[in-house]
């Protein structure tokens, strides 16, 4: 491969400034897998049609196997791998609802989680498939991922209620 078909970009990788060189045919997926050793996004269907692949990008889930990875070039990119030692409200919650089996759709279910909760704070069984209708699970475990869902967002609720 010429020298041309590279280039380096920088942008936030979940709160931290990072630089990476890149083929210019990359996508996210491969952008985090083969810059970062990160494996949380995983590609499935390579089409957009499954959200296996869902990182944050600027503030709002994409698909990382459709996405340019030159396109986080200057922006933000956040994933499931946070650093963060706690687990967050939505993964105890899907902890405990067993919202998962193999668990190879849980990171792009629980990003979009963050995202739905933030937009809709009250979900409604209803609004929760639909929200999530991007995402699937070979499991079949919806009935606890919604379960997951629902109880994340009451203990969001909850907290944001004054003492
Ligand atoms: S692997 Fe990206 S949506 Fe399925
Ligand atoms: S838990 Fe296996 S694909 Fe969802």
């Amino acid at each position: 491969m010429s020298h041309s078909d590279t280039r380096t970009i920088s942008f936030t990788l979940n709160g931290k400034p990072v630089s990476a060189e890149i083929e210019i045919h990359w996508t996210l997926v491969d952008l985090l897998q083969r810059g970062f050793d990160l494996y949380g996004a995983r590609q499935s269907c390579g089409q957009g049609l499954c959200g296996c692949c869902t990182v944050v990008m600027n503030g709002k889930p994409v698909s990382g196997c459709l996405s340019l990875a030159a396109l986080a070039d200057g922006g933000t990119i956040e994933t499931i791998e946070n650093g963060e030692e706690q687990l967050d409200p939505v993964q105890e919650a899907f902890i405990e609802a067993g919202a998962f089996q193999c668990g190879f759709c849980t990171p792009g279910f629980i990003l979009m989680t963050r995202q739905l909760i933030a937009d809709n704070p009250e979900p409604s069984e209803d609004d929760i498939r639909h929200y999530l209708t991007g995402n699937l699970c070979r499991c079949g475990t919806y009935p606890q991922i919604v379960e997951a869902v629902r109880m994340a967002a009451a203990r969001h609720r909850a907290a944001r209620m004054p003492a």
